[in-house]
């Protein structure tokens, strides 16, 4: 068997390394060889994530000073940023630089959203202050794993956990010319959508057994979404999204309805999501309503649909977390590394939660 390619997460503490951390535990190619993290430094591993303490019983986080040195040795590494936006690309860019300087190749995926545009200037509207380091900026190429067979950069920037359902839902119809536009989406998602810091939103009082939208059609998501649709079907389509919160830890679940192009049933609607995606792994099309309880903590994504009386809707439910953000980015790492995109990702949902 080849050695067991040396692997760095970095927001180390954060909701979605710890998903990161989760998955490596469980994959055959990929060994932690560091976590990093900025403010816990040092400190064990387990005791930030205690339900991973089996796996990884004496390790403990490192500083950016010591993650550095040990991806300019590695003559290939694998890197997963879930720092925050903001953050993630600069630390990328000084990571990567002195990997160029020792004459090494670490490939990134990236789960921030500071790759996900083509431009510093798009990036600067949206996120309001500049880019980390524009000139990475063409390195990276933004989609999801089911939308793009091979990527010409050498680094991904994932979509991001609801463009990921979002996308998933919307791209068939769009590909087949199904609906007009706009697009009309409806979405909820769980609590640690929010991450790791606690914030009146995400306060357990106040959210466990309540449901309410926030920035309606103004989600600043929203622009990531429509480029990616567009470099995936051909279509620039408009999306009218509406977000909530749910009363749940994981889990996302949207709707995308629009006005049908053209006379169809739901028996036509599933055919096309089917065609689309029989080819993708992680992608389930049934006629029954997915359910979010069915794919938590899985990297598979249940879409369903229903077409009458001249409109289409497409249901889609993931896991933020997994297929969302750690699972979708590690399916992007095994082919950035020529393994099956299926590594070690094919672990179904617990079912129960
Ligand atoms: N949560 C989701 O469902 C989801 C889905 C898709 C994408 N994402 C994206 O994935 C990333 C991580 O999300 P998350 O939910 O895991 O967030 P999180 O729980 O808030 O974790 C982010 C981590 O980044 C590190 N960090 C914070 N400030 C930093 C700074 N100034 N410099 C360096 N590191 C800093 C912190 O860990 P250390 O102090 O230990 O370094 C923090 O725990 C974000 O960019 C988010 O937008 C999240």
């Amino acid at each position: 068997m080849s050695p067991r390619i040396p692997t760095v997460v970095l927001g180390g503490t954060g909701y979605v390394a710890g998903e990161l951390l989760r998955l490596i535990a469980a994959h055959p190619n990929f060994r932690l060889a560091a976590v990093m993290s900025d403010s816990q430094p040092g400190e064990s591993i387990a005791r930030a994530f205690p339900h991973l303490a089996s796996s990884y019983p004496g390790e403990r986080f490192r500083s950016q000073a010591e993650v550095a040195p040990l991806i300019a040795a590695a003559p290939e590494s694998a890197v997963f940023s879930a720092a925050p936006h903001g953050v993630s690309a600069s630390l990328i860019d000084t990571l990567l630089s002195g990997a160029q300087r020792a004459g090494t190749r670490p490939r990134v995926v990236d789960i921030s959203a500071d790759f996900r545009y083509a431009s510093p200037e798009t990036y600067a509207q949206v996120y309001a202050h500049a880019h980390g380091a524009p000139g990475r900026m063409r390195e990276f190429t933004c989609a999801l794993p089911e939308h793009l067979n091979e990527a010409t950069t050498p680094h991904i920037a994932h979509p991001g956990c609801f463009a990921t359902a979002i996308l998933l839902a919307s791209v068939p119809l769009l590909a087949a010319g199904l609906v007009r536009q706009p697009l009309f989406v409806s979405g909820v998602t769980g609590s640690t959508g929010s991450g790791r810091k606690p914030v009146e939103g995400t306060h357990h009082p106040l959210r466990h057994s309540d449901l309410y939208s926030y920035g309606a059609l103004s989600h600043r998501h929203v622009p990531e979404v429509a480029a990616c649709a567009r470099a995936a079907s051909g279509v620039a389509a408009q999306f009218a999204f509406v977000p909530h919160s749910g009363p749940f830890a994981r889990g996302i679940h949207v709707a995308v309805q629009a006005a049908a192009s053209r006379a169809v049933d739901t028996a036509d609607v599933l055919a096309a999501l089917r065609d689309f995606y029989a080819h993708a792994p992680f992608v389930r099309v049934t006629a029954e309503a997915p359910r979010i309880k069915d794919v938590v903590a899985s990297n598979y994504a249940h879409l369903s649909a229903a077409a009458k009386d001249g409109t289409v809707a497409v249901l889609c439910a993931i896991d933020n977390l997994t297929k969302g953000a750690a699972g979708g980015a590690v399916q992007w790492m095994n082919r950035l590394f020529a393994l099956p995109e299926t590594t070690g990702l094919t672990a179904p949902a617990p079912g129960w939660t």
